[in-house]
């Protein structure tokens, strides 16, 4: 008899772990970004591939804000620091800027044994959470501590280790609540399910152009009364997926609500650089929070920021950052001892996150070239928003509200009556039903409504503006039929 035969004897034949006896958070947790519409997505793709003849010549990857893969082109400085911090050889290759060498010596000789293949230390290398203090404090205008920076892989990371910190460690109607906003990117609501917490959703206003209403805020606070121990609000400013930037008045009342109710405030500013109306600026809760004086200056942040969004958009380096303000220092020891447990963040992701919040200075070799390849991101996203927006408010039973921020239209679909039975027989979500026809059609891979939450009896898509202009006019060409086709269908 095998080892294999014999274990399968002493458990009678069968699997430690089924769908019965996984972890049941785990089941139940849903992602819609890489969802159904995706896998299907890729299925299509791989039958494309083998030659199976579709209506359309390609996938469309309009779900994910994944820059590069939609063709945005890397940063130069970035990967010439990363390439010479990976194979420091290249240190004597005349090709490279001498201000890129210096960084990565400097790089090097903060890296243990000098090289970027060592662990670091847990909230990441020292001389980068320096960075990202001088950073965040030239930002605000107001001092922070390098102490309170934590580097993690992704903002992901960051969030989730925060969100750890506030669980109750309790079920029923002791669980943590966390007020999250509808619609939300869903890995607040993925996390807290899979952490056995209790979302408070709070209702972004569609009409006012997704606006944050402190009197929604107070609402949805009460109806969770008695379900959950609320114990943080989460703010996406600019907003996922809906694009909104918040006015220094709006962020002023949320902090003075966070205040009141006793709840951390989670600030999610990973788009922080993606703001393109005009009259939209950036504030972040840190700078709103301190120049409100006391009491609000000393109550509980935690900010969060990525080098997958803004204009790098490395997303694949996994870098991101977490700024903890005003916690106390007992709970500050007990974060930097969680997160020894995950040894370090991706050393990689952090030289990443020092260059974007040390950038080349004036006067630096790289500094032109860097501003200008920055500045061309931006602008060019600036144009695709407005396109977008412009588009789509010219079709026929669709509206769309102006992407102010971030890099998502969230389009609000009229369906026909018709069209949502024929999706309620399916089973299937009205919008889920729409945007799957919209795949089988067109190869336009898009987020249904659905996953991210949105009002009852509304209907959405989210598709990134992230794909080159040619390739957006193309696709809202071929959108556009499509939709007509449907409505027609369905009439
Ligand atoms: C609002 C928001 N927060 C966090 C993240 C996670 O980003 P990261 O790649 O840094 O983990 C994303 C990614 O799309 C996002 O949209």
């Amino acid at each position: 008899m095998s080892d294999s035969q014999s274990i399968d004897v002493v458990h009678g034949g069968t699997k430690v772990l089924t769908m019965e006896t996984l972890n049941p958070n785990v089941v139940k947790m849903e992602y819609a970004v890489l969802g159904p519409i995706y896998i299907r997505a890729l299925e299509l793709e791989k039958e494309l591939a083998e030659g199976t003849p579709k209506p359309f010549g390609a996938i469309l990857k309009g779900n994910i804000g994944d820059c590069h893969a939609t063709g945005q082109t890397p940063i130069t400085f970035v990967r010439q620091v990363i390439a010479l911090c990976t194979y420091p050889l290249l240190l004597e290759d005349p090709m490279f800027p001498e201000d890129a060498k210096q960084r990565a010596r400097g790089i090097l000789a903060a890296c243990s044994g000098h090289s970027v293949g060592s662990y670091s230390a847990s909230p990441g290398i020292a001389v980068f959470q320096k960075d990202v203090a001088a950073y965040i404090s030239q930002r605000d205008g107001q001092p922070c501590c390098s102490n309170n920076i934590f580097l993690c892989s992704g903002a992901t990371e960051g969030i989730r280790i925060v969100l750890k910190m506030l669980m109750t460690g309790k079920s029923g109607s002791e669980q943590a609540g966390i007020m999250i906003p509808v619609p939300q990117y869903p890995l607040y609501s993925a996390t807290l399910t899979e952490f056995n917490a209790c979302p408070i959703p709070y209702y972004l206003d569609e009409e006012n152009n997704w606006s944050l209403e402190v009197d929604e805020l107070s609402r949805a606070l009460t109806a969770a009364k008695g379900k959950c121990i609320p114990r943080a609000i989460c703010v996406i400013n600019p907003g996922n997926p809906t694009g909104q930037v918040l006015s220094k008045k709006n962020i002023e009342n949320i902090i003075r609500f966070a205040h009141k109710e006793g709840l951390v405030i989670l600030a999610d500013e990973v788009y922080q650089y993606n703001v393109y109306a005009k009259g939209s600026q950036f504030f972040s809760f840190k700078k709103v929070l301190m120049e409100m004086g006391s009491p609000y200056c000393s109550h509980e942040l935690a900010s969060f920021m990525s080098t997958s969004k803004g204009f790098m958009g490395e997303c694949g380096f996994r870098g991101g950052y977490c700024e903890m303000a005003n916690f106390q220092d007992d709970v500050q020891k007990c974060l930097l001892k969680s997160i020894s447990a995950r040894l370090c963040p991706p050393v990689l992701g952090q030289i990443v996150m020092s260059i974007l919040t040390n950038p080349p200075q004036e006067g630096d070799s790289s500094y032109a070239k860097f501003q200008d390849e920055k500045s061309n991101v931006l602008s060019v996203l600036a144009e695709k928003a407005r396109l977008i927006t412009d588009l789509f408010n010219s079709i026929e039973g669709i509206s769309c509200n102006e992407v102010q921020g971030a890099m998502y239209a969230f389009p609000r679909i009229y369906l026909p009556d018709k069209a949502i039975d024929a999706a309620r027989k399916l089973n299937q979500n009205p919008d889920f039903f729409y945007c799957s026809q919209l795949l089988e059609e067109t190869g336009i891979c898009t987020v249904p409504g659905s996953g991210f939450g949105q009002k009852e009896g509304t209907y959405h898509f989210r598709i990134t503006i992230l794909p080159p202009l040619e390739d957006i006019r193309r696709i809202l060409g071929l959108f556009k039929s499509f939709h007509l086709r449907f409505l027609d269908k369905y009439k």
